[in-house]
């Protein structure tokens, strides 16, 4: 695949993968990129997951038309792209690696060797030329991990952005960029939305045409659309306006709740209501609508004193994410002593700019008529 006359993309669609990362269900797989830049000298951008380590050297030799690459340049360390980084050093003996010195202290760890002799160390700025092409690196630490460079071409005008503009997703299924763009985005690099703001602005002060990332399609139009969805994501911007509703229930009265504020919710013409059953829907997308609507409710039983333990994996995901800039409001249930909301709003009390709803529902088993009304108010209150 051309990408540019002199950039070929040489990456591999995994569809073995069970959990991405170790925990993301990716239904349409994932692709590792890796691209080649052919010029006076030879430079490959990085390599792939460890299962595919034959498969991408192959792709790189039918691209190469007998020639062999001078330069391996390593923007991101995670073993998803860096896995085979020895393999080709073994196997093209004259090459070069090229990476920030904290991704040489990661190779040396992870392979035993930090290729000494056969490095180019790089920081802010450094440039490398292959002939017509010249690169410039720009740092990224912590998007996703702290030896992350991304590189411009200024020739061809093309980002390769590591895992920034990145999604879940193999590139042999079409699917919105968007969905899954957000869940990989919320859920991989949520935490650092102030080193992604830095990023956006130095990339602000570049001629962009095309962004190559290590994971999801190659972007070459509309470019603004895109960056201004990393834009909103890495400054924990509402992106549309609705209420997401996030329950835990046991049999099914907490439920009751929430359906009935969803109700009343969509009777008054909430935008937008989403409603997740914490114990039964993937995690990560709940996360994901989390951060994505500007209202939550969080509705969960009391469980030995405490929540239930989906919705206490589900706050920690949001703080652990920097959860902030949003209005939640709380449902809670208990037979005899009901503490969730306490508990909730105490996991949400180092949040940021959090404006929290005081007329908590509390559910006494089952949904009373005074519960309704307390419901109705709430509905009101969240429109
Ligand atoms: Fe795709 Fe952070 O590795």
């Amino acid at each position: 695949m051309f990408i540019t006359d002199d950039i070929k993309y040489v990456g591999v669609n995994d569809h073995k993968v069970d959990l991405f990362e170790g925990q993301y269900v990716v239904e349409n797989g994932m692709a590792y990129n890796s691209y080649v830049i052919m010029d006076k000298k030879i430079a490959v951008m990085d390599s792939v997951d460890a299962n595919f380590g034959e498969e991408w050297l192959a792709n790189i030799e039918s691209v190469l038309a007998g020639k062999t690459p001078d330069y391996l340049i390593v923007q991101h360390m995670e073993p998803d792209h860096s896995a085979n980084i020895k393999k080709f050093m073994d196997k093209y003996v004259g090459a070069t690696v090229v990476a920030s010195s904290k991704a040489f202290t990661m190779m040396k760890q992870f392979f035993g060797t930090d290729f000494a002799d056969r490095r180019v160390v790089v920081g802010e700025g450094d440039t490398l030329s292959l002939g017509k092409h010249t690169l410039t690196f720009v740092m990224a630490p912590m998007v996703h991990w702290p030896e992350v460079m991304v590189t411009y071409d200024s020739a061809d005008k093309v980002l390769f952005s590591a895992d920034g503009f990145g999604k879940f997703g193999a590139l042999d299924v079409e699917e919105d960029w968007a969905c899954e763009a957000r869940r990989y985005y919320i859920g991989i690099v949520g935490k650092y939305g102030a080193q992604v703001q830095a990023l956006l602005k130095k990339a602000a002060t570049l001629d962009i045409q095309t962004i190559c990332p290590l994971h999801g399609p190659v972007l070459t139009e509309n470019l603004g659309y895109y960056i201004n969805l990393y834009d909103i994501w890495s400054s924990y911007k509402v992106e549309s306006e609705g209420v997401m509703i996030a329950y835990s229930s046991i049999y099914g009265h907490t439920k009751e709740a929430v359906l009935e504020l969803e109700k009343l919710l969509t009777a008054k013409g909430c935008p937008k209501v989403v409603v997740c059953d914490l114990a039964r829907e993937d995690m990560a997308e709940a996360v994901e609508d989390a951060f994505r609507y500007g209202k939550l409710v969080l509705a969960s039983v009391t469980y030995n004193g405490d929540v239930f333990p989906h919705m206490k994996e589900f706050i920690n995901h949001l703080t652990e994410r920097n959860y902030q800039k949003r209005t939640v409001a709380f449902i809670e249930n208990g037979s005899w002593a009901p503490t969730a909301a306490k508990v909730m709003k105490k996991m949400l009390e180092n949040s940021k700019e959090i404006d929290f709803i005081e007329n908590t529902v509390t559910v006494k088993s089952a949904l009373a008529e005074e519960n309704k009304v307390q419901l109705e108010v709430l509905a009101s209150t969240l429109i």
